[in-house]
């Protein structure tokens, strides 16, 4: 969907309008006496449907971005359904002093809102409606300059962009999405954006000697791949490394999941898809920075090959690890390209993002990502960027007993934990073993279990992949380079 600035009323167009705060102050006059009577309150993200003058009303609590983002999304899902209209058009929203602009919030809103996964749809309709026109007014006659808003516009459609991209390839199925195939995504994305692309194959990861990953990898027909995607600027402020875990299926192993669980783990992948998708938004966005982008990319499956509960697998770091549950394997495939990442690049700050553990949606719910790591800065960095993008995160804080719980009899250190609780922060603490310790303070790692996959729509997400972290990252990102 493409969005234009236009003043004029357009033929064909469904209004969207706004009810802040259950205001009805600012509704049109003459509709104010119809939404009542037909009991509408303006709760956040109510709809109500007005045929006969084309406007879709739909509430919204506040302002906030995110408030709106939701509202908007909800509005495009129930406007999409309706075959009358060739565009959506809206007037635009202000506020002083906000973190960003609430038309930022909405536009997104609306992109993401309208997003739908129709590849393996033999039949599918497809919607009538393909513009988004936004005035510069709003509903008082106050105007922003075509220059800001064009900026919002741009802005939001990079970010939505990258988001929906992340979603495709998050929700392709596992047999059309191997780590051969996301490498070509990561090639294909790299061609068309000016990045950098390395690709590892089977026989250069064992030169590399990563011994954890290329266990996981074992039983699969599916060779591993890890991604290096590279964008530089020329005037770059700070040095980024970004790991993301690409589980293109994850079964479990040996260690196999119950059939419950195992649907949806497609969506293992999501870490790393969320690492193509911010490499994506960065580079259109053109900022200061330097950036590098690495997917570990493998299956987890059972076979005669698979690697066992005792094995003893020797890390790329030269650490040995006791495997003791073959579910747990996305901290070790990471383990191996945090390692590989760090000798390759001296990057200012580390992030990794991973659907890690069910043990972090236990903790934080569906819609948090789980935050964890040593340095203030890194987390501060997170935390701002989480309100700055609307994405729900919190912390999950490491403490010294937790440590105690990875230790080996046997090797130097165990892949799961010996108690059953606090398994989102053991598994970010194994990943601290990996990290050197001159970048102890420098990393931080995003556990997105929770929100990466959606099983009933929620605010900006329809159900499927969300494209967790892209929006978070790329805020980071940009507040790198103030
Ligand atoms: N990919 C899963 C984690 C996961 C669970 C992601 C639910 C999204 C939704 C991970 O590889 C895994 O299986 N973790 C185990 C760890 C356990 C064996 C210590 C888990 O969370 O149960
Ligand atoms: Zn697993
Ligand atoms: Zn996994």
């Amino acid at each position: 969907m493409e969005i234009k600035i236009n003043e004029r009323k357009i033929k064909n167009s469904l209004e969207i309008i706004f009810v802040i705060n259950k205001n009805l102050q600012h509704t049109f006059n003459r509709d104010k006496a119809l939404l009542k009577k037909v009991g509408f309150k303006g709760e956040q993200d109510e709809i109500f449907f007005d045929p006969r003058n084309d406007r879709l009303y739909v509430g919204a609590s506040s302002l906030s971005h995110s408030d709106l983002r939701s509202a908007a999304a909800v509005a495009a899902r129930d406007a999409l359904k309706k075959e009358h209209y060739s565009s959506l058009s809206l007037a635009t929203y202000t506020q002083k002093k906000a973190n960003m602009t609430p038309m930022q919030g909405v536009l997104e809103g609306l992109l993401l809102g309208s997003y739908n996964f129709i590849v393996y749809k033999s039949k599918h309709k497809k919607s009538s409606i393909k513009k988004i026109y936004v005035s510069q007014k709003d509903y008082s006659k106050n105007a922003i300059a075509k220059k800001e808003l064009q900026k919002v516009i741009e802005e939001a459609t990079i970010l939505a962009e990258a988001v929906n991209k992340t979603r495709d390839i998050v929700n392709t199925p596992p047999d059309d999405c191997t780590p051969k195939i996301l490498a070509d995504i990561a090639k294909d994305v790299a061609l068309k954006c000016g990045l950098e692309c390395k690709i590892l194959e089977q026989s250069e990861i064992k030169k590399e000697k990563m011994g954890a990953l290329l266990a996981v990898a074992r039983a699969s027909r599916h060779d591993p791949r890890v991604i290096h995607l590279t964008y530089k600027s020329k005037n770059a402020k700070k040095k980024i490394i970004l790991v993301g875990k690409g589980l293109t299926y994850d079964s479990g192993g040996l260690s196999l999941k119950p059939s419950d669980f195992m649907t949806t783990m497609k969506s293992d992948k999501a870490g790393g898809s969320a690492i193509i998708g911010i490499m994506q938004a960065i580079s259109k966005l053109n900022l200061p920075l330097e950036v590098h982008g690495f997917v570990g990319a493998v299956e987890n499956m059972i076979g005669g090959d698979a690697y066992k509960p005792d094995d003893v697998l020797i890390s790329k770091n030269g650490k040995t690890i006791e495997v003791k549950n073959t579910d747990a394997e996305g901290r070790l495939v990471l383990a191996d390209v945090l390692t590989y990442a760090q000798q390759e690049v001296k990057a200012d700050y580390i992030f990794d993002l991973a659907t890690l553990t069910g043990a972090c949606v236990v903790a934080l719910g569906e819609y948090t990502s789980g935050i964890m790591g040593f340095g203030d800065k890194p987390k501060m960095l997170l935390k701002k960027a989480s309100l700055d993008s609307g994405e729900l995160s919190a912390e999950l804080p490491f403490n010294r007993h937790l440590v105690k719980l990875l230790k080996s009899e046997t090797a130097d250190i165990c892949n799961i934990s010996s108690s059953r609780y606090g398994g989102a922060i053991t598994a970010g603490l194994f990943l601290s073993n990996f990290i050197e310790e001159k970048n102890k303070n420098k990393w931080c790692h995003i556990d997105i279990a929770g929100p990466a996959f959606v099983q009933h729509a929620w605010a900006e997400n329809p159900y499927g992949a969300s494209g967790a972290g892209v929006r978070l990252m790329v805020s980071l990102l940009k507040n790198l380079t103030r």
